[in-house]
């Protein structure tokens, strides 16, 4: 199958898989920043955080997002997406009551998942790359097993490791090894068929208390179906899980938007791009922004797209 660029989805081709956008966890290594507001929330450069990975799930081709947050927190993002209805996407919300882990997320979604295969997205992750949206839209066909991405790391004991045998087959999962063994790290993006709750039930909590994505893919291994994807050189993938990766992030969304006169991760620019909202729609969302993000919105409802 051709790889489809984003401009060209129409509503008939967006993708029956279901995303779910995990926005959890405390904040604590962001403390104070993070005392009365979500991680998912802080700026990054200009827009919060979340936008970015809610992008990565509507460059997928993906129209119905299940949020899931703290119960501190959750309100603070349906007042920021509302139900997706601007977007022409349908936005859920599910309350995480105590930061139990990532794979929790699969057991959480379940019932609104109602069977469907998913791509879940952590609310933390920044993914970029200009032939991004084709990988995506590659890797979100298959309909069977789970599809996980790596990219090279300097220090990949921060993360989970995925290791490959000569052939470039994946032989082994780890989670913030202390001695990892390869620098390939996990990041945080992967696609689940249908039974991704069912086996996220049948996990047991690890020594830090979770339930680990990484034990989660290792089921997948074991089963011989889970596929890597080894993101290309031109990716950038940037954590923010830390002062300086938040402060790096957004200089690099600066200096990258000012470079290239876009902007990353802009879900009305997306929604425009797919098909999923009309040239007036964009304009008419442009006017609720008194400053330089309504005057990009209109500049982009003024233009062909490109
Ligand atoms: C989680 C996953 C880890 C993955 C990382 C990507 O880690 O457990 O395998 O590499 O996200 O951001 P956490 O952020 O929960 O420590």
């Amino acid at each position: 199958m051709q790889p489809m660029t984003h401009n060209n989805i129409t509503s008939r081709e967006t993708s029956h898989r279901k995303g779910i956008l995990l926005a959890g966890g405390l904040g604590t290594r962001l403390a104070p920043l993070t005392q009365s507001v979500s991680k998912q929330l802080l700026p990054i450069y200009d827009k919060p955080l979340v936008f970015y990975p809610l992008s990565t799930l509507m460059l997928a081709g993906i129209k119905d997002v299940l949020v899931i947050s703290t119960p501190d927190h959750i309100d603070q993002f349906k007042r920021l997406l509302g139900d997706g209805s601007d977007w022409n996407m349908h936005i859920s919300y599910q309350v995480q009551a105590e930061p139990k882990g990532v794979a929790e997320a699969l057991i959480l979604a379940e019932s609104w998942l109602d069977g469907a295969p998913s791509l879940l997205a952590l609310g933390d992750n920044i993914l970029h790359s200009t032939g991004l949206t084709g990988l995506l839209l590659d890797s979100v066909q298959p309909s069977q097993g789970a599809t996980i991405f790596a990219f090279p790391v300097q220090d990949p004991s921060q993360f989970g490791v995925v290791d490959f045998d000569e052939n470039g087959a994946a032989i082994s999962l780890e989670e913030k090894p202390s001695n990892p063994r390869s620098e390939w790290a996990v990041t945080g993006l992967y696609v689940y068929d249908e039974t991704a709750s069912q086996k996220a039930r049948s996990l047991s909590p690890s020594t830090r208390g979770e339930l680990e994505i990484t034990d989660l893919n290792k089921l997948y291994l074991s089963e011989k179906t889970l596929n890597v994807v080894r993101f290309p050189r031109g990716t950038t993938w940037l954590d923010t899980g830390t002062l300086d990766g938040l402060v790096t992030a957004s200089e690099w969304v600066r200096a990258t938007e000012r470079q290239n006169g876009f902007k990353i991760a802009c879900p009305e620019e997306i929604a425009w791009r797919n098909g999923w909202i009309s040239r007036e729609q964009l304009a008419a969302i442009s006017l609720r922004y008194k400053n330089e993000y309504g005057a990009y919105l209109k500049r982009l409802s003024d233009s062909s797209k490109s």
